[in-house]
């Protein structure tokens, strides 16, 4: 380590190791040390194992946030002339809700810039989703994007590598080292990216259940209430819904049949959970943007919603007319005997669903858009004996095994309805 260094890494861990609160130039430091690669990976991954374990201060997460942000580019919407409004899901089995949502918001002149990622486990990612139209592409310069938030109102794109890269080498690291589930890290690495976005306003759907990323609902709502700390302080209008995702959201898991859903609802129908949580959200953007007593279910119902995602994917090459993808193998389960669909577990379908091949493993894996699973009932509906529940698409029939193996005790049918549950189960504003 060079003479001119403020602090030492050794020094740095053990403070936090030991229970220590470390300072605001302690993290600056060992942010940018970290990206200049004066900080070696395996300090780092000690660092955020002692993070993990002893947890970070209200100012310390602040700081550390701060810290990622300063490390890349920062976007500013400052010169659009409209007002600007982002969402953030923290991920789900059967989560398309920004593909209706980024054009219902803009079809009552919000700009929604909405830098999104692809899928890695069980969990989709929306370009990959939209991908599934052909045509359709993820880059978009920092120009184009501009253009079509003047033009069309509404980008998805993927983020540009220059957001906060500090997060990106370190959760890379996380990945590898099993720090991933820390709140101060996860908190920080979200919000880095979303307050480099620079939205007005931002709502995050923090889900808990089994299909989600944080199963306890009380881990989930102390990740939200961080989450949006971080965003009210750095001057973003920042809101999260806490949402059940126990279940499934809508009747497709996968990349082309969750965007012909989507295309569902913007028409005005789609199933009943999908239609609740996009309103929902689009309620809180709208409202955050000044637009207090707007009906988002107007512009589902009077075409103005699909108008908006028409010009979207127009705008980055795709055919909104086009047919998308259909797999060349398909299963269909049958209810072994008359009940009701007493349990389906997110987690279960999800994993299904991505050995069917529409989730990737590794980075560089190549989904197949086809693949995937349609339900044909959810929780609460009556199924007669040999009734389907649900078909398995995908390319590559060897995969049907591997899928059924996660379907093993995903689902059950029983004597008794479930009670219904809420998708929105929380509204944190502070
Ligand atoms: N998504 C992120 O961007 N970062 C995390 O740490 C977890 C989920």
């Amino acid at each position: 380590m060079s003479a001119v260094e403020p602090f030492d890494a050794v020094q740095v861990i053990a403070i936090k190791r030991d229970g220590g609160e470390l300072s605001t130039s302690q993290i600056d430091w060992i942010v940018e040390a970290y990206v200049r690669g004066v900080v070696a990976d395996y300090q780092m991954s000690a660092l955020t194992m002692a993070i993990l374990l002893q947890g970070m201060t209200r100012r310390e997460i602040r700081d550390l946030t701060l810290a990622m942000i300063a490390s890349g580019e920062r976007m500013s919407f400052a010169d659009l002339g409209r007002v600007t409004s982002d969402k953030h899901s923290t991920g789900g089995v059967g989560d398309k809700i920004t593909l209706p949502l980024a054009p219902l918001v803009a079809s009552y002149g919000v700009a929604v810039p909405q830098l999104s990622g692809r899928g890695l486990g069980h969990t989709g990612g929306t370009l990959d989703k939209l991908e599934s139209i052909p045509g359709w592409h993820a880059e978009v310069s920092n120009e184009a994007m501009f253009e079509q938030l003047r033009t069309v109102g509404a980008v998805v794109c993927a983020a540009g590598a220059g957001l906060a890269p500090a997060d990106k080498k370190l959760y890379a690291l996380r990945d590898v080292t099993g720090t991933v589930e820390a709140i101060p890290l996860i908190a920080s690495s979200i919000m880095s990216k979303k307050i480099a976005e620079g939205a007005g306003s931002l709502i995050l759907d923090v889900k808990f259940g089994s299909g989600a990323f944080m199963t306890r609902f009380d881990k989930a709502k102390e990740l939200a209430k961080t989450m949006v700390a971080l965003g009210n302080d750095a001057g973003v209008t920042t809101r999260a819904l806490l949402t059940d995702m126990n279940v499934p959201l809508g009747f497709a898991i996968g990349n082309a049949n969750e965007v012909a859903e989507s295309v569902e609802v913007l028409a005005g129908g789609g199933p009943s959970d999908v239609v609740e949580l996009t309103l929902a959200l689009a309620r809180e953007m709208l409202d955050m943007s000044g637009l207090h007593d707007v009906d988002p279910a107007e512009n589902l119902a009077n075409g103005r919603a699909m108008d908006a995602w028409r010009a979207m994917i127009a705008a980055q090459g795709g055919d909104p007319d086009a047919a998308m993808p259909v797999a060349r193998e398909s299963d269909v389960v049958r209810a072994p005997r008359s009940g009701y669909l007493a349990e389906l577990d997110a987690r279960g379908v999800g994993v299904a669903a991505w050995r069917l091949g529409a989730g990737r493993t590794r980075q560089d894996d190549r989904i197949d858009h086809s693949a995937g699973i349609l339900l044909h009932a959810k929780p609460g509906d009556w199924l007669d004996a040999g009734q389907p529940v649900m078909t398995l698409n995908t390319g590559d029939p060897a995969r049907f095994a591997r899928a059924y193996e996660s379907l093993d005790g995903a689902w059950r049918i029983g004597d008794a309805a479930p009670e219904a549950r809420p998708i929105v189960v929380e509204r944190i504003t502070s």
